[in-house]
């Protein structure tokens, strides 16, 4: 098989990492990808953050926590102990942002896995960018207020065999006249 098209199918979402920071290769390659990403328009609006200071985080982690819509345990870590931590941002003023930042989380967690990087892509960035506490971090981060989260993606070296793919829906494909 094509080995594009083997990656694609054979990436699973990966929620057990080792203790080790991936290599900044592998994260260049891995971020200079996900630049490439179909955007509306190629406008290339969205901004991916890039946190590995340890105490960002985890304070990230409770953030992203405290957006479960349901009581969780309190040692629940929605980003599985990662060391690297991607959140896309989307700029709200264009009409495909969504789409455009979604488009480039795809992309993030495929590179990954051509290049033996685990990844999962995790939820709750609109949640938290929306909140004041978020724009506060926009503001800081010089980025304008009309960007929202879209995204992030956690990123490691697996220590878990790949999960099995469920099987595919059979009426996922239609075919119409
Ligand atoms: C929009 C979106 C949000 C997701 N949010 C989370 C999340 O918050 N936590 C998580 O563990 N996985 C999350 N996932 C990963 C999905 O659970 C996973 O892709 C799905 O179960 C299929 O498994 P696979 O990625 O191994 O094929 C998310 C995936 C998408 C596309």
């Amino acid at each position: 098989m094509n080995q594009t098209i083997e990656d694609l199918k054979s990436r699973r979402s990966i929620r057990k990492f080792k203790d080790e920071q991936i290599s900044d290769e592998d994260l260049n390659t891995i971020l200079e990808t996900g630049t490439y990403a179909p955007t509306g328009r190629g406008a290339q609006s969205p901004k991916i953050i890039v946190i590995q200071n340890p105490d960002t985080i985890k304070e990230f982690s409770q953030w992203n926590r405290s957006f479960f819509p349901t009581e969780v345990p309190d040692d629940l870590d929605p980003f599985y102990g990662a060391k690297t931590l991607l959140i896309v941002l989307a700029d709200s003023e264009l009409p495909t942002y969504v789409e455009d930042g979604s488009s480039v989380l795809c992309v993030l967690v495929n590179a990954a896995h051509a290049i033996g990087v685990g990844s999962c892509w995790i939820h709750r960035a609109r949640d938290e960018f929306s909140s004041q506490k978020g724009k506060e971090l926009l503001k800081e981060w010089g980025i304008p207020e009309s960007y929202e989260g879209i995204g992030h993606v956690v990123l490691g070296y697996p220590d878990m065999e790949s999960p099995k793919p469920l099987p595919r829906k059979e009426d996922y494909i239609q075919f119409v006249d």
